[in-house]
């Protein structure tokens, strides 16, 4: 085969391989002057990224951009040129567009999105690919996401291997599919499933695709070696012997058809994902764009998504929803640990305590086929905690998450001890009994007797001393905090709390064992709460001074609930338990929290706690009883009603947390403001629209936070209004958390 160099135009190599490829000019003069470069095997570069490999008849156009094959404008480029050569060689029959490495492309470059526009754009390719007069096959493996499926979309033919993925990730970047997704994907597989994928974002598998009409066949891999390239090359050429005409997905109607006799289905679809998307801008253009395809043809509906594209692009909400997509990411790297350190395989996993926690851990490692051993101290707690999930299991099973044979394999992964040494075999172990340091000193003394040598031991320990945990053991290198979120099968954050003697193999098991059970992981330093409930309890204790001076919960909740909250913080409290770390003989009546406590109120779990619940429903309803309580407690305080409004409500409660975030910052907790904001999002329901709080608050402005905590703290007082010096600093500079190193 022999392999021609890519070059720049102009460049003195371009000179002397004159016939080399690189714009529709030089094709057509090099066809005239009848160079033919489709050798037989011939490799053709058409950009770094782009390259052209021929397979007698069938040009095989290969993507390699590495990692995830991002349509970056080389690409873009690479394939414009390959797709005019391949128009204009009358040898090439058939085209197969396949990727190189991992995956097929994963879709637009997001860097580029805040850099001017760089041609070609998007849509010049895919209407080289769509208009090419040789059949072009998209051969598709890993996952084929945002432009990647719109490109696919623009070939003739589908076809991908089994193990295939295919998605519309963009509302999760708040924008839309811009490249004719909201328009050819109804057309392929039918509204309301395009609706499904474009509003969710999530993946749809080989199979739910060939069924759905996205693509037109499976690729099995017959271990001849072939694989998903020669199966796509066999398919091309067959496609081309039919001699056409070559299907266009923007000429397909039959889908549409049924949408327009029932137009109903878009207003249906808005209401069932209204609670999923209520705040976030994207999803309502999606149904728009995607309801456009039903009413208006395809150039006039295209051209408006184009502008929706824009639009969102341009808007806050994307800005914020792809910051978050880089600092997930990037929270994941540590800066002092090398990323050769070797992580540790984990194979088996531990758990003490099968409590709440300790279940919804092992839960975890069982979906991603990791055996786990729950350990507990009674055979009844380790019945009720097999049971729990056990119950966990069937409930997701009967609403057709997962498979009744899938419950059943992870419920094997699970397994049950009464004795601590059971652990001995683990790789890692999380212990998960209650929030009591002696306890835990304890139970981290006992499995350091038995755990075998490079076991990590982790605890889940919400708050406590991590340092003074390790301390108890003769490898505190190995011990680390993995703090998991309730329901811990649920929630996708985990904070890796290190400790001061944490070592480097320690840190990277626990980040990449995180990582294996599909969990975002931030590392942290320790601190009390570290830094999720550090943030919080700044919260908590603004929100309970707001109530003693006039709004109500129902009004707090309100506001917060508006700002993009699922629930508001005393709603929450109410769903956690009032009684956390409360009790009677301690209890000094001196917060509303304890008086509601003292007087019977434990929260939903018995109906009554800030709000009243419906026995039956569970839906709450503000309770004039506790609002009578709450303005007895404020008049025996001399503390006087007032009106309080919205804003001040919502400054006081969010601003204390972003002071309290940069206090983290300087203090070196946390690493980096994104990982604050990672933390936020997917642990506490930051509405990701916003970004977290530190991406807020330089939204807002750090000089108007600033100058809102440093009256705050003449006016109310407290720890939590005390300025941090690096929001006063950057205050002062007129900068942004965004700007620090
Ligand atoms: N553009 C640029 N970089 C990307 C990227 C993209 N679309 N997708 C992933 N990357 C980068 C990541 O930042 C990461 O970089 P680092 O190694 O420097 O951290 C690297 O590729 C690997 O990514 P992951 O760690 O996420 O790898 P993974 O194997 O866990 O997941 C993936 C791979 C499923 C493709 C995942 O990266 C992903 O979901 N990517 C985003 C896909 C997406 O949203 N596409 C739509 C883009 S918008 C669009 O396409 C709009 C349009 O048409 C007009
Ligand atoms: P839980 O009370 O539901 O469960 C604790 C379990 O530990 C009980 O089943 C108990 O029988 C068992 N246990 C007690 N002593 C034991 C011993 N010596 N050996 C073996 N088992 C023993 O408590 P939960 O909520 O699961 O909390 C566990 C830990 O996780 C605590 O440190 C808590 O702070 C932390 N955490 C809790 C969260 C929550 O929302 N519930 C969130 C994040 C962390």
């Amino acid at each position: 085969a022999s392999v021609r160099a890519f070059q720049e135009p102009g460049s003195p190599m371009r000179r002397a391989f004159s016939y080399c490829p690189y714009t529709t000019t030089d094709a057509q003069k090099n066809q005239n002057e009848g160079v033919g470069f489709w050798l037989a095997g011939a490799v053709t570069s058409f950009s770094e990224s782009v390259r052209v490999e021929t397979d007698g008849a069938v040009a095989v156009v290969v993507i390699d951009n590495p990692p995830v094959n991002a349509l970056s404008h080389h690409v873009r480029r690479g394939l414009l040129n390959a797709m005019a050569h391949i128009t204009s060689d009358s040898d090439v029959e058939a085209v197969v567009l396949i990727c190189a490495g991992r995956t097929f492309i994963a879709g637009a470059d997001i860097t580029e999105f805040d850099r001017p526009p760089a041609p070609p754009g998007i849509h010049r390719v895919l209407d080289a690919i769509e208009s090419c007069p040789k059949p072009v096959t998209a051969a598709m493996h890993g996952t084929a996401l945002g432009g990647g499926l719109e490109t696919a979309m623009g070939a003739h033919y589908r076809v991908a291997a089994p193990s295939a993925r295919f998605g519309q990730p963009e509302v999760k970047l708040g924008i839309l599919p811009g490249a004719g997704g909201t328009q050819r994907l109804p057309r392929l597989v039918g509204v309301a499933k395009a609706l499904e994928m474009c509003v969710t974002g999530d993946p749809i598998d080989a199979a739910d695709a060939l069924a759905g009409g996205l693509i037109d066949a499976i690729i099995e891999d017959n271990g001849d070696g072939g694989g998903l390239r020669a199966g796509a090359v066999a398919f091309a050429r067959r496609m081309a012997a039919t001699g056409g005409p070559h299907p266009r997905a923007r000429d397909l109607d039959a889908k549409l058809a049924e949408a327009r006799a029932d137009p109903t289905v878009f207003d249906e679809f808005r209401a069932r994902m209204a609670r999923r998307t209520r705040g976030f801008l994207a999803p309502d253009l999606i149904i728009e764009s995607i309801a456009n395809a039903v009413t208006m043809d395809f150039e006039a509906a295209s051209a408006r998504e184009r502008e929706m594209l824009v639009e969102l692009l341009a808007g806050p909400q994307s800005a914020a929803q792809r910051h978050l997509f880089f600092a997930q990411r990037r929270a994941a790297k540590i800066d002092d640990l090398p990323p050769d350190t070797p992580a540790r395989p984990v194979a088996a996993v531990g758990i003490v305590g099968a409590g709440t926690m300790g279940g919804g851990i092992a839960m975890c490692f069982a979906n991603a086929g990791i055996g786990a051993t729950l350990v507990e101290r009674d055979r009844a707690s380790l019945d009720r905690g097999l049971a729990v999930v056990r119950r966990n299991y069937e409930r997701t099973a009967a609403r057709g998450g997962i498979t009744g044979a899938d419950a059943e394999a992870r419920m094997g992964l699970i397994g049950g001890s009464l004795d601590l040494a059971d652990t001995a075999g683990a790789d890692l172990v999380i212990e998960a009994v209650f929030e009591d340091m002696d306890l835990k000193k304890r139970v981290f003394a006992a499995l350091d007797a038995v755990a075998k040598p490079g076991a990590v031991l982790a605890t889940n320990t919400s708050g406590l001393d991590v340092n003074a945990i390790a301390a108890l053991t003769k490898r505190p290198e190995s011990v680390v905090g993995m703090h998991f979120f309730s329901p811990a099968h649920v929630m996708e954050l985990l904070e890796v709390v290190r400790g001061a003697a944490t070592g480097p193999e320690t840190l990277a098991t626990a980040m990449a064992a995180a990582r294996r059970i599909g969990k975002v992981a931030v590392p942290v330093g320790v601190c009390p709460g570290f830094v999720g409930n550090r943030m919080l309890a700044q919260r908590r204790i603004e929100a309970e001074r707001i109530i003693l001076e006039g709004a109500t919960p129902a009004r707090v909740d309100e506001v917060l609930y508006d700002f993009g909250f699922p629930m508001g913080p005393f709603a929450m409290q109410d769903l956690a338990g009032l009684d956390i770390g409360w009790k009677a003989e301690a209890s000094t009546g001196s917060t509303v929290r304890e008086i509601l406590n003292e007087s019977g109120r434990r929260g939903q779990k018995n109906g009554r706690g800030y709000y009243r619940y419906d026995p039956e429903t569970r839906a709450r309803t503000p309770d004039p009883e506790v609002e009578e309580m709450i303005r007895d407690f404020a008049a025996g305080r001399g503390i006087e009603a007032r009106a309080v409004s919205d804003r001040e409500v919502l400054e006081r409660c969010l601003y204390p947390m972003v002071n309290e975030g940069a206090k983290i910052l300087d203090e070196g907790v946390a690493a980096r403001p994104g990982d604050i904001d990672v933390v936020w999002v997917k642990g506490y329901g930051w509405p990701p629209y916003t970004g977290g709080p530190m991406h807020w608050a330089d939204a807002a402005g750090l000089d108007r936070v600033a100058e809102s905590i440093r009256a705050g703290h003449g006016r109310l007082g407290g720890r939590h209004w005390a300025p941090s010096p690096l929001l006063e600093r950057l205050a002062a500079e007129g900068s942004t958390f965004a700007a620090l190193p």
